[in-house]
């Protein structure tokens, strides 16, 4: 890759020859969706690229489309500059990786990187060059659909997983990298009472301590791109708003590379009211706001507000400056066709290499949170009902974002038992029910259209017979795809009502059920926990599905996967996350019962079902000897159960007394460790002063002395976890 210097050079001399309207022609984002049915040639989309209109289109598909119209741009427009290629590869391309909120519940980063590079070698193979992934907002309301995209309600671990898929995306920006985009800036995970697109309200200080830092730990992974967020921001939309864009981002943190807003948030702002279209494509500039996604709001009136005197040269030149600067960190200039090579179509796409890392991703990112009696893993013997309008649905299993338009490649959850348990065991099979008793509800979800509507009784009879002869029950049910993600916000998470009443019908009948949940957010399964033998959550485990759930319950990979969302008991309790504050009426050890005056519900425990942190393994893993000797902090850990287990060890740190109200405890920092049964293993951390402060209202960082309490465990419940003091002397 040249040096800045020969890019400076490079980007000056070309925009030397620039006019004021193809510099604006390179913030102009617009989609690709009509050359993708219809002909490229004349095309109104064609005809903008050849007069120097457009810098960038989105959700092209196919790859002689992206050829055509990067032929375009390079051979018919005036100056040749070739056009970036967005899309939304959230989580895998045709090979299809875990949601992303499933791959942070393996905290294994280097997974989450190589799960990010077969995304960028899919999607570069098929022209796609520049990845609006991936989106590390900060939620702590599972009503939020868009959950199911994010890494969960930890700031510095959803910040770490967004950064190994930086890594993975960009790489070394070869031909099988892409351009990141970080998303979206800022604070849109915290939209009230979990509706999307709704206002986003909250201090300084919990902008700086709950939700910032998952920006900034992603930003050091250096994304050559950044999207801003449809919500306010102080009462300011964020693709407007001056302090959040130039003091924090720009000045603050120092990011150079571009900044996109999200789809039509300049015209949006209209409807938030701060005015018309010109008025907002002036605020959106001045606030330093690059690209305008579908908006048309600076191909329309930047010229104007330019000869106005409203928008200054130096803004336009800032702007086509860093989208110049992606296009040749991307390389294009030297070959705009680096990602036009057909011959990838056929070697790179959904290789057996591929789906060997989606099937580990996925197997790695369940969690089991319940299994009594050791029911899982399942022996291959004897009679097996599996039952749920979830376990034959092939379209349904890549989950919501999924850019897979070929489900016809992929296996379902019933043919790889079948496969599995071929000559050793009986598998019986029933849908038992619908997804919901209303058609209505059912097929308001694109992804459904393979799950027959069965007759409600006849269903559930066959059902209900199947399972009566088999001597154990797995039930795949759940979530729809289409109930997660963007514009898929709940105010109910239980189980679909058809699929509960059945559930409730087969855990009658008093045979063992293992229940597979599958869903895009954490669910509440407050009956299911206190009723069914083994619960895992498998969320959406992307196109391998079948054959990691099979890895999983019959024993060939152990568990391993730890919730990094908080599971409540009741929709009531949300927001719900573990790093609260203790107020200062806080209910104590008991929390069994109802305390009047104090901090609680008369109706509902405040504790969660499953706290963030927790998971079962097929071992038992113990921890004695939590010891710190200056910095550093030792505890052992031993397998002492009868298979191999993978442990995530988690530090949390709690700041007892300090000049601000701080968090009943936070995580900072973890290890994936591997024990073979009966092994044991004395696992370090390093305590760095980072880890004992927190910020102001500005943003800075503070360090107090005096006690902090270290606590080490499996999760972040209290009653799993080993404590000690640490005091802080001298702030460094
Ligand atoms: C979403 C973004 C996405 C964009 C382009 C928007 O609706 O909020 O996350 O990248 O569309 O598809």
């Amino acid at each position: 890759m040249a040096n800045d210097a020969e890019m400076n050079r490079f980007i000056d001399n070309l925009m030397g020859k620039m006019t004021l309207e193809e510099k604006i022609g390179q913030l102009n984002l617009l989609p690709g969706n009509d050359v993708t049915t219809g002909a490229v040639m004349n095309s109104p989309l064609a005809q903008l690229i050849a007069e120097c209109k457009l810098g960038a289109v989105l959700n092209v598909n196919g790859l002689d489309k992206v050829r055509e119209l990067q032929e375009i741009a390079v051979h018919k427009s005036r100056l040749g500059i070739p056009l970036l290629f967005g899309l939304d590869v959230i989580h895998g391309n045709v090979t299809i990786m875990p949601i992303p909120l499933a791959q942070s519940c393996t905290w294994n980063l280097n997974l989450i990187e190589s799960g990010a590079v077969v995304a960028a070698k899919e999607a570069t193979a098929q022209g796609i060059n520049w990845n609006f992934s991936p989106m590390v907002d900060v939620s702590v309301d599972p009503r939020w659909g868009r959950v199911a995209e994010g890494g969960g309600e930890d700031a510095m671990l959803s910040g770490l997983v967004g950064a190994a898929m930086i890594r993975g995306y960009q790489g070394d920006f070869s031909n099988e990298n892409m351009l990141a985009c970080l998303k979206h800036f800022a604070l849109y995970g915290a939209s009230e009472s979990g509706r999307d697109y709704n206002t986003v309200d909250m201090s300084r200080l919990r902008m700086w301590n709950q939700y910032m830092q998952s920006y900034e730990i992603a930003l050091s992974a250096e994304p050559a791109t950044i999207m801003s967020s449809f919500n306010v921001v102080d009462y300011v939309p964020a693709t407007a708003n001056k302090w959040l864009i130039n003091d924090v981002l720009r000045e603050k943190w120092g990011y150079k590379g571009m900044l996109v807003t999200d789809y039509a948030s300049i015209s949006e702002m209209t409807d938030h009211g701060i005015g018309d279209l010109k008025t907002n494509a002036a605020r959106a500039m001045i606030a330093g706001t690059d690209m305008d996604m579908c908006s048309n709001a600076y191909s329309k009136h930047l010229a104007a507000l330019h000869d106005e005197g409203i928008v200054a040269d130096a803004d336009i030149d800032r702007a086509c400056r860093r989208v110049l600067t992606a296009k040749y960190k991307l390389g294009l200039f030297s070959d705009p066709f680096r990602f036009c090579n057909p011959k990838r179509l056929t070697t790179d796409i959904y290789t057996s290499e591929n789906r060997k890392v989606a099937r580990e991703l996925a197997a790695q990112s369940f969690v089991l949170l319940k299994n009594n009696d050791n029911l899982l893993p399942l022996r291959k013997q004897g009679k097996i009902a599996l039952i749920g309008p979830l376990a034959d649905a092939r379209n349904n299993m890549p989950g919501c974002w999924s850019t897979a338009d070929r489900p016809e490649l992929y296996s379902t959850l019933r043919e790889c038992m079948q496969k599995e348990l071929k000559g050793k065991a009986e598998l019986l099979y029933s849908q038992g029910c619908n997804v919901y008793y209303s058609a209505a509800k059912q097929s308001a979800a694109a992804y459904t259209r393979n799950i027959p509507r069965v007759d409600d009784k006849e269903a559930r009879n066959e059902a209900l017979k199947i399972a009566s002869c088999a001597d154990v029950i797995v039930c795949a049910m759940g979530e729809l795809a289409e109930m997660s993600g963007e514009s898929a916000s709940r105010a109910d998470l239980s189980m679909p009502d058809a699929q509960m009443d059945l559930l409730k019908a087969l855990a009658s009948i008093g045979k063992p059920i293992v229940l597979l949940n599958f869903s895009g957010r954490p669910t509440v399964m407050s009956w299911e926990s206190e009723n069914i033998q083994s619960i895992m959550n498998v969320w959406y485990g992307g196109s391998e599905t079948g054959d990691a759930i099979c890895d999983v319950v019959f024993g060939k990979k152990s568990p391993c996967g730890r919730l990094t969302m908080t599971m409540p008991r009741s929709i009531g309790q949300i927001p719900i996350y573990y790093n609260y504050m203790n107020t200062g009426r806080p209910v104590g050890e008991n929390q069994q019962k109802f305390h009047k005056y104090r901090s609680n519900y008369y109706d509902e425990f405040n504790d969660p079902l499953y706290h963030f942190g927790y998971g079962l393994t097929y071992s038992n893993i113990e921890y004695t000897d939590l010891s710190i000797e200056g910095e550093n902090i030792r505890v052992k850990i031993k397998n002492t159960g009868a298979r191999e287990a993978t442990e995530v060890v988690q530090l949390y740190v709690h700041d007892v007394f300090a000049s601000i109200v701080r968090p009943v405890k936070e995580l900072k920092a973890f290890k994936r460790v591997t024990l073979a049964a009966g092994e044991s293993q004395i696992v370090e951390f390093r305590l760095t002063p980072e880890m004992l402060s927190f910020r102001d209202a500005n943003g800075n960082n503070v360090i107090e002395p005096g006690d902090f309490e270290i606590m080490v465990g499996p999760s972040s419940a209290d009653k799993d976890l080993l404590k000690t003091t640490y005091k802080c002397k001298q702030p460094k």
